[in-house]
């Protein structure tokens, strides 16, 4: 009992980061970012940002500087996820979210909390559950409620349950939430984040709106059914990972469709793919990276004509070609953000420019 009081007290000490009640230091920045007040996000009318790599946050000037300029909103790629923050059932480590909320505050940007609920990138102790629903119920809420208060006033929107939807189609994904708690486990975690931090803005983040109107249409009858019974969600987050040949009338459906529910509307995962066939030895042309500019251009132009009382904001899946987890995922070349590998603007961000003009 006593040795494993001291492992444990130890790890917690390594990690800096143990249990809800402890004070930690603030994490020192390398450097302090200035808040900016030209870059790309001072061009729209509604907030831009990315998701952000901690480590190259941390680590790489040049990164680093670009964030700081461009957006002024900021996800986390990873870090507050299940698995970063919530490795095992009594630890909580915050460190890596405790940077970035930190780079935030110092460089003036707003910070949206990606994710609470989800069915990936879950710790294997919660991935492979197996006790009472009644245990289960309090570890959920649990989980959910130290992770909302830990960022209370400091983390301003939350995607609280993410893609509890099939791939392609209209069907609940049989998750461990849903297998041990029942499908209504989704409005349960809006309460519980909203008991714990009431100021937070709430989403449903999902994929897949612009695929058609299976997996559209399921969403937006989640989201209306959870509004009309009175559950606190403000948000619709939809994440767009598209391709440069998705058509017109879907992506324009897909929008008005999430600004019909009259929540907010968070772009919340944007990135185009110039090589969805996945071929190998291809390269970006300047007749590729036009294309991709002029659907960028048309998806900023869509999200533009929204009620701006909607517009939550447009976030990138990433800053650089070069970061981003398409070419990765696909195992093929890619190139789908609006900043090349050498952190320069492509066409893509002009185009984002032109949406608004
Ligand atoms: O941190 C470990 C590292 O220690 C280890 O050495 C390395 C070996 O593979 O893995 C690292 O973890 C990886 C993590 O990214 C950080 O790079 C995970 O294996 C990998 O699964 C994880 O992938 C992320 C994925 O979500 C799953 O969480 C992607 O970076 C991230 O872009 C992606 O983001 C998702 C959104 O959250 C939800 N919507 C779709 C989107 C794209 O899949």
């Amino acid at each position: 009992m006593k040795k494993h009081f001291w492992k444990t007290a130890l790890l917690c000490l390594g990690l800096a980061a143990c249990g809800k009640e402890e004070e930690f230091p603030k994490p020192v920045l390398v450097t302090t970012p200035p808040v900016s007040t030209d870059g790309l996000h001072a061009k729209l009318p509604f907030p831009f940002g990315a998701a952000v790599n901690v480590n190259l946050i941390r680590n790489n000037a040049q990164y680093r500087n670009l964030v700081a300029k461009e957006m002024n909103s900021i996800t986390a790629e990873n870090a507050m996820k299940p698995a970063a923050l919530h490795p095992s059932k009594d630890l909580y480590v915050w460190n890596d979210a405790d940077y970035l909320v930190e780079f935030a505050k110092q460089s003036g940007k707003r910070v949206h909390g990606h994710t609470l609920i989800w069915h990936q990138s879950l710790p294997a102790w919660l991935e492979n559950y197996n006790g009472t629903p009644a245990e289960f119920e309090q570890i959920f809420k649990t989980h959910i409620q130290t992770i909302v208060s830990h960022f209370k006033g400091k983390v301003a929107s939350w995607d609280v349950v993410n893609e509890a939807f099939e791939n392609e189609g209209g069907t609940l994904r049989n998750s461990v939430w849903r297998r041990i708690l029942g499908d209504d486990y989704i409005a349960r975690a809006f309460q519980y984040a909203h008991e714990a931090d009431p100021a937070a803005l709430l989403f449903y983040n999902d994929y897949g709106h612009e695929y058609g109107p299976t997996k559209r249409n399921a969403i937006i009858n989640l989201v209306n059914s959870l509004k009309a019974r009175g559950i606190p969600i403000h948000g619709i987050g939809m994440q767009m990972h598209t391709r440069y040949n998705q058509s017109d009338a879907n992506l324009t459906a897909a929008i008005t469709t999430a600004a019909s529910t009259g929540l907010k509307v968070h772009i919340s995962e944007l990135d185009i793919s110039m090589n969805p066939e996945k071929t190998q030895g291809i390269m970006l042309t300047p007749a590729t990276a036009q294309l991709q500019a002029t659907r960028y251009k048309f998806i900023v132009k869509a999200y533009n004509g929204i009620p701006k009382e909607q517009q939550f904001g447009i976030t990138t899946w990433n800053v650089t070609d070069g970061d981003s987890w398409v070419p990765g995922f696909n195992g093929a070349p890619d190139w789908p953000l609006p900043f090349d590998k050498n952190y320069q603007p492509k066409p893509a961000y002009q185009g984002i420019i032109e949406g608004v003009q």
